[in-house]
């Protein structure tokens, strides 16, 4: 099940389909210009098929190769980010080599992840890989190869085991069809002003237009009209403990602070099972997902999420917009 990256690109090459590990999470890959792989992963991911695939190139020439032109302006975002956590949605004619992994849309949304080994397949490949999140439709996101074994092990052709994704949440996607209209889609680890700053050099013509998108709005990316990011156990918000009405089998998750201090005000209590996300916005969102996960192992009748204030910067916001998808309201 655990694959060497020579092992996994010949998999690819017979029209497989393999987990592959990014500094976000785990992505669900084939080849994207190969309609047979990609609907393997629809069938894996019990994926609405209407729902496109986002492409993972090696590098700023691969792009090209398959999106040529691209506008001034998007070659300096991807000089500046990538490799790394931030996606691109630009229009590409539908009759692309990727048209397999579009789903009928008119738009492509691509990015190169920064992780050895999935570059280093990549550059064996010499293709571009369409790759989800490498989980079934709905559920928990996986940032590490125990997620993706546990949820797709026999649905899919293999896994190459790394650590585990050091950003923790999917990567922003920034509309950058029209440069006044600058719009990131799916909040993550690169926000706004990050983005803003990189591109001083068009300040006078760059806009960002804000609305998120919600069902008023045209949807522009289709998955986020899906619920996502569900655990099986039921999580509900708090701001203070004193809100809980202590029963045997609950869970209790916050930052490390938070825990350690309820912990030793209930010296004693019995059968609550605490979970501690780290330290920093960036532990915590690290650790997000991997948290939901062990909670849902352990079987609680349910779950309180204890955050208290949360920053202004762009990973808090990030993590969240994903709490507020898994919450119960
Ligand atoms: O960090 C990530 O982006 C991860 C890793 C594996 O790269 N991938 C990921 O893929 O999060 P997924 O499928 O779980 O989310 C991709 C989002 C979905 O909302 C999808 O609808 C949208 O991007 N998307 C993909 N291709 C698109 C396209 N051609 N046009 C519009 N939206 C697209
Ligand atoms: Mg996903």
């Amino acid at each position: 099940m655990f694959l060497t990256v020579s092992e996994a690109a010949k998999i690819l090459l017979n029209r497989g389909i393999v987990a592959i590990p990014t500094e976000t999470v785990y992505g669900l890959a084939g080849i994207a210009t190969d309609s047979q792989s990609v609907q393997k992963i629809y069938k894996a991911k019990n994926r609405p098929p209407d729902n496109p695939l986002i492409i993972h190139f090696f590098d700023i020439s691969q792009v090209k190769e398959f999106l040529d032109p691209l506008p001034l302006f998007l070659e300096v975002l991807i000089k500046e980010f990538s490799p790394g956590p931030l996606s691109y949605l630009i229009n590409i004619n539908p009759n692309s080599p990727l048209r397999p992994s579009l789903a009928g849309q008119s738009t492509v949304v691509f990015r190169i992840p920064d992780n050895k080994k999935t570059l280093q397949l990549l550059k064996i490949l010499k293709l571009p890989l369409a790759a989800p999140s490498a989980n079934s439709s709905g559920t928990l996101s996986p940032t590490s190869a125990d997620m993706v074994l546990h949820d797709l092990g026999d649905k899919i052709d293999g896994i190459i085991k790394d650590t585990t994704s050091k950003v923790g949440l999917e990567s922003t996607i920034l509309d950058c069809r029209n440069i006044q209209k600058l719009k990131i889609l799916r909040p993550g680890a690169i926000g706004k002003n990050e983005i803003i700053k990189k591109l001083h050099f068009y300040k006078d013509k760059i806009k960002f237009a804000f609305e998120t998108q919600t069902s008023g709005n045209k949807i522009i990316t289709p998955g986020s009209k899906y619920h996502h990011y569900k655990p099986k156990t039921k999580i509900y918000r708090i701001n203070s403990v004193e809100k809980i009405n202590f029963t045997k089998n609950l869970a209790i998750i916050g930052s490390d602070e938070e825990i350690e201090k309820i912990q030793s005000n209930l010296q004693g209590a019995k059968e609550i099972h605490f979970f501690k996300m780290g330290k920093s916005p960036k532990e915590i969102a690290s650790n997000f997902y991997h948290t939901f996960f062990k909670v849902d192992q352990k079987k609680p009748k349910k779950a309180f999420l204890l955050l208290n204030e949360i920053e202004d910067d762009t990973l808090s916001q990030a993590i969240l917009e994903k709490v507020n998808k898994m919450v119960e309201v």
